[in-house]
């Protein structure tokens, strides 16, 4: 029993298009499913990253933990979007007892909110690589009134809130339990394409070198299929999802409209990358792209991801390392659904800390 893992937390990822739930069992060496599942969300309920609907959401919660017998209480969840801030600065060496000012002062300049809004996280990376006077940091600002909007749903759904994350942050912890990146010096872009929401963030050694959120997602294809063969919201989901719609949309004009809109998004995510290889302080370059989230199971789209960037890139597995009982679990549903749960496992991945009796 001494070297028993600490106890996980149930990973709740509140996304805006659907909520996922991910626990993990709590015996065993290794981490093994105990439960999945995910909730859609109709698309007015979180609007542009604001909560417009909170009554929707405790209740798809408490539907999605009774449908799934839920039995953890402590929750792990997640903020993301324009409420998140990540950057990597630089700063004069400072000793300890004047870092937490140092870096208040710093977080100004890099903050567009006012520093007394937001929760403020650093961390030191180390000595900048061409000036040993100067210290490398990753600056994290949340703002304070999306936490508490985020803690007062799950403590609403009767949840424990022990932890609220960053979408960004828990999708590397997946990406690095799952793929080994410790030692290793590739540089990968983690894209994790939402409904509304597209995250970007490059890991350069397992660290985030830069991140960047592109303000549109999977939706954006809805909307153009929507537009282009006059269809109402859930029929052009279906359309995008694989169904045909009705006898008028072929599936060829279909494909065709799809891959015209993800394009777009296929050129927004190539700009951040030329950014981060064109920014002074990396001469690595992204040598593997990895999508995440639902939009990656638009069809086509990690190939003319890959054409457009020259990188190759593929989808992420969040459960590589993780045993799925097979009595349990519908593999090829957990197979199909898979990059949707990436955040939520990352979530899931967290280990509760708290002292418990
Ligand atoms: N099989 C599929 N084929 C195509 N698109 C899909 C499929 N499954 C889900 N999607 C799309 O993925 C999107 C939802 O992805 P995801 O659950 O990752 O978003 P979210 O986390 O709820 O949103 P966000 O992170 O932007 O707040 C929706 O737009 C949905 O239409
Ligand atoms: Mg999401």
């Amino acid at each position: 029993m001494l070297f028993k893992k600490s106890k996980t937390l149930l990973g709740l990822n509140i996304g805006s298009g659907s909520i996922k739930m991910v626990e993990f069992k709590d015996t065993g060496s290794v981490y093994t499913l105990n439960n999945f599942g995910m909730a859609v969300l109709p698309p007015d309920v979180i609007v542009d990253g604001t909560i417009m609907d909170s009554g929707a959401i405790v209740n798809a919660i408490n539907s999605l933990a009774a449908n799934l017998k839920i039995k953890k209480k402590r929750i792990c969840t997640s903020v993301a979007g324009h409420s998140v801030i990540i950057k990597k600065a630089t700063l004069p060496k400072v000793d300890e007892s004047t870092i937490e000012l140092t870096i208040q002062q710093e977080a100004t300049q890099h903050i567009p909110y006012d520093i007394n809004d937001v929760n403020l996280d650093f961390q030191i990376l180390g000595p900048c690589p061409d000036n040993p006077e100067q210290m490398e940091i990753i600056l994290v600002a949340v703002k304070r009134e999306t936490i508490n909007d985020y803690l007062g749903i799950v403590e609403e759904a009767g949840f424990v809130p022990v932890v609220v994350d960053v979408d960004t942050f828990a999708l590397s912890n997946t990406y690095e339990y799952n793929y080994e990146t410790e030692n290793s010096s590739e540089v990968t872009a983690l894209v994790d394409i939402g409904a509304n929401l597209t995250n970007i963030n490059i890991l350069d050694k397992g660290v985030t070198g830069f991140s960047r959120n592109i303000t549109f997602g999977s939706r954006l294809i809805t909307e153009h299929l929507q537009k282009k063969f006059s269809l109402s919201y859930d029929h052009a989901e279906a359309l995008k999802h694989g169904c045909p719609a009705n006898s008028r949309v072929s599936q060829v004009a279909a494909l065709a409209a799809i891959s015209e809109s993800a394009f777009s998004l296929a050129n927004e995510i190539d700009k951040a990358i030329e950014f981060f290889h064109n920014s002074a302080v990396t001469e690595g370059r992204v040598e593997k792209i990895v999508l995440s989230g639902g939009g990656a199971k638009t069809p086509g789209i990690a190939q003319l991801i890959k054409q457009n960037a020259g990188i190759d890139t593929e989808i992420i597995n969040p459960f590589r390392n993780i045993i799925i009982p097979e009595k349990n679990f519908d593999q090829e549903y957990i197979r199909e659904i898979a990059p949707l749960a990436a955040v939520a496992t990352g979530l899931a991945l967290r280990s509760d800390e708290a002292v418990r009796r």
